[in-house]
This record gives structure tokens, C-alpha cells and sequence, in this order.
């Protein structure tokens, strides 16, 4: 799938949903059960590698997770892979040689963290022909400046969000991810973008909703807030795939619990 068949879908108003994946397995089950977007994310290095941040991945292992995750969705999803921290952040040179090596892999878009200095780099890449999507709120990536806890609650903050917001889109990002930021300030993020804003814990008003699989799965010991267990009386793995695509595009999930 081409990002304009995306945008297409974003633009009728439907819903986007998006998991995270590592493997040609889980892809094939997730692209199999309408998943619309796999997202390579750096969560691996604690979902599959174990680690306490995302910090430790490096870019070699993020092309092989995307080699495997592009073979099992066979077309059948759009992947966006991440760029891994170190990988990106000392220049738009640098980005372009990571990102180029992202989307030889196969990956349909590459995603970073931050607003300010990423901005020129968004630019850098979108102009050379890489899809970009970007993140805001919580950087799991600045985990040593910011811990995990909700980001932009304070009205200088906000501020900030949605200017980096809108200069990321002018710079020509397609897509941004909100990530635990307070709903109101998300749903009015969506309502300034013409892109798809994609939410995890960012509340119910986002264009697309994304969430770790292994929180999906309920394999995580201590669950985020934002998270929902959708094994628990979904019968098998393909069922609970299905009952989040579902809740997701009838608007079901997130609910007002499910965010700050
Ligand atoms: O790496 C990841 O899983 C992510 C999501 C939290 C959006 O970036």
C-alpha cells in the first residue's frame, strides 16, 4: 500500500489503526485482520530485546525487524519504521543515510521523534522522496530529560506542541503521532492539521489510534493507563486483532479512561 491510498482512507474520515510489529508472523495475522498501519517501533528494545528504554536499538536491528515485518505484510499494510535514537539526530545528512537504509528494507515511511531542530530534517527528507511521519508529547527517545509521565499539560507547553505540530506538517510530515499528551490539547491539534494524527494515550479525538502489541496482547506487567487488553475474552490472537481494528474504527477505543 502506497501512502495516498492512506491519506485516502484518513481523508474520508475513517479511522486509522496501527500496532506496533517486529516479525513476519505477527504481520501477516495483523495485516491478515485489517491492520491498517505496522509500525516498526523502537519499543522492540523492551517488547522483544528487554531493555528498561528504547535508547539501546540500534539502527542495524530496526532493518532487520523491518525486513522481516515488510516480507509477512506482503503489501497487504502500510509499515512505517522508526528512526532509532543516534541514528538521526546530528544532521538532515545523517537522517537521510539512516532513512534511506529504512526504506531499502522496504518500509513505506520512517518516523523520529521531536519538533524544533527535527523540523529541518523532516523537510530534508520529505523533499528527497521519504514519507515521513513524526511524534510529539512523550519522546520515548528523551526518556532521560522527561521520565514517562504525560507531557505538554501546561499552557507554555501546549504551545510549544502545536507550533511544532504545525511546522512538522509545513515542512511536509504525512503523518504525526501524539503520545500521552491531554486529549483536549490532542483534539485540537487534529482539528489545525490537514494530516492524520495518530494517538496513544492523546484521547478519542485523533485520526488513527496506535498502541504497543504486546499491551494489546496483555503481555506487559505494568500496562500504561492508555493501554487495553484485548486478549481477555477475545478468544484467540486474530480476535482480538480484529476486536481493536473494530474499536478503533467505530471510535469505541480510546475512551475517556484511556486518557489524560
Ligand atoms: O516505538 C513505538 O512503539 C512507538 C509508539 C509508542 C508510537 O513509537
Amino acid at each position: 500500500m502506497y501512502l495516498p491510498q492512506l491519506l485516502a482512507r484518513a481523508g474520508k474520515g475513517e479511522k486509522l489503526n496501527v500496532l506496533t510489529c517486529y516479525d513476519a508472523s505477527f504481520a501477516r495475522l495483523l495485516a491478515e485482520n485489517g491492520v491498517d498501519v505496522l509500525l516498526v517501533g523502537d519499543s522492540l528494545g523492551m517488547t522483544v530485546q528487554g531493555h528498561a528504554s528504547t535508547l539501546p536499538v540500534t539502527l542495524e536491528q530496526m532493518i532487520y525487524h523491518t525486513d522481516a515485518v515488510v516480507r509477512g505484510a506482503a503489501g497487504k499494510a502500510f509499515v512505517v519504521a522508526d528512526l532509532p535514537f543516534g541514528s538521526y539526530q546530528l544532521s538532515s545528512g545523517q537522517a537521510f543515510e539512516s532513512a534511506a537504509r529504512l526504506m531499502a528494507a522496504g518500509a513505506n515511511m520512517v518516523k523520529l521523534e521531536g519538533g524544533g531542530i527535527m523540523v529541518e530534517s523532516v523537510r530534508f527528507l520529505s523533499q528527497r522522496g521519504i514519507p515521513v511521519c513524526g511524534h510529539l508529547g512523550l519522546l520515548p527517545q528523551s526518556v532521560n530529560l522527561t521520565g514517562y509521565r504525560a507531557q505538554a499539560r501546561e499552557t507554555e507547553a501546549a504551545s510549544q506542541l502545536l507550533q511544532d505540530a504545525s511546522d512538522l506538517e509545513n515542512a511536509g510530515a504525512s503523518m504525526l503521532v501524539l503520545e500521552s499528551i491531554p486529549s483536549v490539547l490532542a483534539e485540537e491539534v487534529t482539528q489545525r492539521l490537514n494530516i492524520p494524527t495518530i494517538g496513544i494515550g492523546a484521547g478519542p479525538h485523533c485520526n488513527g489510534q496506535v498502541l504497543v502489541l504486546q499491551d494489546l496482547l496483555g503481555l506487559t506487567l505494568k500496562p500504561p493507563r492508555f493501554a487495553k487488553d484485548f486478549m481477555s475474552g477475545a478468544g484467540d490472537l486474530a480476535g482480538a486483532i480484529r476486536n481493536y481494528v473494530a474499536a478503533v474504527r467505530s471510535g469505541e477505543f480510546p475512551g475517556l479512561e484511556h486518557s489524560f
